[in-house]
Formats: C-alpha cells, sequence, structure tokens
C-alpha cells in the first residue's frame, strides 16, 4: 500500500500565521501537526509516501525531505490549485498507479492510530474504508449515514446533517475512486470533493466501510483547535529535564530541552520547553508549548503555543489562549493584571504600556 498526505491548502482560517508557515508545519506540543501523522502511517508498515503540495512545497520539502527520517521514501507532488481533495487525489493518480492507498489530510491528528484500519482494509475485500467520529456540529464536515459495517450515503457540510458521524480525515481507497472522480462536478463551494467521489462508488454499488475513532481526533484548521490539540497531546507528556532548574518550582508533567535556564520561575505542567529557552522570573501554566530559543521573563503564559526564536518580556498581562509564530517579540514595561489573547504572525512585534 502507498500513502497520500494532503498538504496543499492555504490555510486561512489559520492567518496569519499561515502567511509565513505552512499550516501543517506549525508545531503542537513541540512538533510539527504533520509528522504526528507520518508516524501513524509508518506505524502501519506503509513505507512509500506522495505529499500534495502547493505555495508551501519548498518549506514542506525543507521540513520533512527525502523520508529517511522515518526509513520511507517521500515523492512530492504539485497541485497547480486547491480544488478540492478529490483533485487532489487525481493529480497523485500516476505515483499511486494501481495500488490500493491511504489519503490522510496532513493538518488532522488522530490519536488512537490507525493500524486497525488499514490491516482490515488491506486483507479484505472493501473498495473503500474511512474513518468516522461522532461530533456535536457535523454541519461542519463531511458527515456519513451508516447501516450495518457499510457506509450508505454521505453528504459533504449538511444543513441538516443524517448523523453525527463526520468524516475523519483518513480514507482507504483502491484504484476504483478514480473512475468515481472523473465524474465528478464542483460543490457548493467549488471544490471537486472526495466524500462525493465516495457517494460515487455507492452509487455504483461499492462496499464502502468504515471504523470509528476510538481516541480522539482534531482537524487542527483554527486556532482553538490547534490549542485544543496542543492540550490533548501533552495530557500523555512524560517529564524530563535535561536543562538548568534554580531557585524555581517545577509542577506535573514537564519537558524542558538541552540548554535551557529556569531561574525563579514556577513551571506547571503540562509544560514542553524547548531547548535553548531561557524562563526568567515568569510562570509558565499548564498547556502549554515553547519551540527552542525562546525568552519568557517577567511574564506569566498558560494554555498557548510560542514558536521558534520568540520571546515575552515583562508584560503585565497573563498571556492565555494564544499562537504566537517565529522571531516574535512582546515586550510590555508596565499595567494592570489583565488576561492578553493574542494571535501573532511571524516576526510581529507588540509594545504595551
Ligand atoms: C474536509 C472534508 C470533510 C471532512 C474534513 C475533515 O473538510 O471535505 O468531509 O470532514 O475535511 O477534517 P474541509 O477541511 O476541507 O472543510
Amino acid at each position: 500500500m502507498k500513502a497520500l498526505i494532503l498538504a496543499g491548502g492555504k490555510g486561512t482560517r489559520l492567518r496569519p500565521i499561515t502567511y509565513s508557515i505552512a499550516k501543517q508545519l506549525v508545531p503542537v506540543a513541540n512538533k510539527p501537526v504533520i509528522e504526528y501523522g507520518i508516524e501513524a502511517i509508518r506505524e502501519t508498515g506503509i513505507e512509500e509516501f506522495g505529499f500534495i503540495v502547493g505555495d508551501a512545497e519548498a518549506d514542506i520539502r525543507a521540513a520533512l525531505g527525502d523520508g529517511s527520517r522515518w526509513n520511507a521514501r517521500f515523492t512530492y507532488i504539485r497541485q497547480e490549485a486547491p480544488l478540492g481533495l478529490a483533485h487532489a487525489v487525481a493529480t497523485a493518480r500516476e505515483f499511486l498507479g494501481e495500488s490500493r492507498f491511504i489519503v490522510f489530510l496532513g493538518d488532522n491528528l488522530v490519536k488512537g492510530g490507525i493500524t486497525e484500519l488499514v490491516d482490515e482494509f488491506r486483507h479484505g475485500s472493501a473498495d473503500a474504508s474511512i474513518l468516522l467520529c461522532e461530533v456535536p456540529n457535523p454541519q461542519e464536515f463531511g458527515v456519513a449515514e451508516i447501516e450495518g459495517e457499510r457506509v450508505v450515503r454521505l453528504v459533504e457540510k449538511p444543513k441538516e446533517p443524517k448523523s453525527n458521524f463526520a468524516l475523519v480525515g483518513v480514507y482507504l481507497f483502491t484504484p476504483k475512486i478514480f473512475e468515481a472522480i472523473e465524474g465528478l462536478q464542483p460543490s457548493f463551494r467549488g471544490e471537486y470533493e472526495i466524500t462525493d467521489a465516495i457517494q460515487g462508488l455507492i452509487d455504483r454499488g461499492c462496499d464502502v466501510r468504515f471504523r470509528i475513532v476510538t481516541g480522539w481526533w482534531k482537524d487542527t484548521g483554527t486556532v482553538e483547535a490547534m490549542l485544543d490539540a496542543n492540550r490533548l497531546l501533552l495530557s500523555d507528556l512524560v517529564p524530563d529535564c535535561k536543562g538548568v532548574v534554580r531557585e524555581s518550582q517545577i509542577e506535573g508533567a514537564v519537558q524542558i530541552g538541552e540548554g535551557s535556564l529556569i531561574e525563579r520561575s514556577t513551571i506547571r505542567g503540562p509544560v514542553v520547553l524547548g531547548a535553548g529557552c531561557v524562563v526568567r522570573d515568569a510562570f509558565v501554566g499548564p498547556f502549554t508549548s515553547i519551540a527552542d530559543d525562546c525568552t519568557i521573563e517577567g511574564s506569566e503564559l498558560e494554555y498557548s503555543i510560542v514558536m521558534h526564536g520568540s520571546s515575552l518580556l515583562h508584560l503585565a498581562h497573563r498571556v492565555s489562549g494564544s499562537l504566537i509564530g517565529r522571531g516574535v517579540v512582546v515586550e510590555s514595561r508596565a499595567g494592570a493584571p489583565r488576561v492578553t489573547r493574542l494571535v501573532l504572525g511571524d516576526h510581529s512585534s507588540v509594545q504595551l504600556p
């Protein structure tokens, strides 16, 4: 089997972060989102990966390389315009050949693994298999109706959903899917939908199966979802301290990278702090990920993601629920203790009173 990871798309809901970094490369618990998908697929034994890429091709290639880090082979396939998931799959037709394959959305996180789903499909006779998750807001996703072991109907973003089963961004196909894609018309949002292509398989009498997510699933397309994914991943954090801690309190699960210095501070886990960071006279609260070479000084920070080389200096208000890009400086001199909420792009600079 081969894998196709979709990493095109513009990430408009994550602007301004996605002006300068592909959404699939945003770090969650200090690791790019897309790497969790790569690892989950590698666990199934698949070695041959194709990546559908758009404008962020160079960054994604630079970050992931040729796959040798995962003992796998990576091929990058350019999608000239983001015309939908079915269009992306069709773009990879030559790479996929006659193989059965898995399609994985590069910004999705699935806890609980996909190995059982893949094994079942590999050894079974189904024409397609999809992963489903019960959600409270099905109208925001592709929605499946099921009967027994089969999927009987699929609708993309239905106004009146017939079930609570959302399509998670993990699909298993045989080459039959290409025939279903050929006949597609663009949807209400102008995209060639993979959901419609799977409905096309059902209309042709094909056998479409499903599995339900056993752990949790997050589409990290928004800041809120990204922070929630960070929270969920940090909940499993294993404590590990490679840095220097002076006159400080470390509570709960905290990881501190090599060469980091914690001085006169409290770190309340789960928190992951990269290498080469300085935390001085600060509080770093639960569910926070801080990348390498960051400085948190005279400030309080919780429930946030801070990317490489950024600084929070002498902030009067606790920073909470924030996604901060690379090389950002947020600095303040004085002020009343109120909560500050920030969504900043790379190299932003904020001066507070
Ligand atoms: C896409 C699919 C949708 C699926 C979702 C999962 O939606 O079209 O069926 O439920 O991914 O993340 P999009 O993110 O393009 O709105």
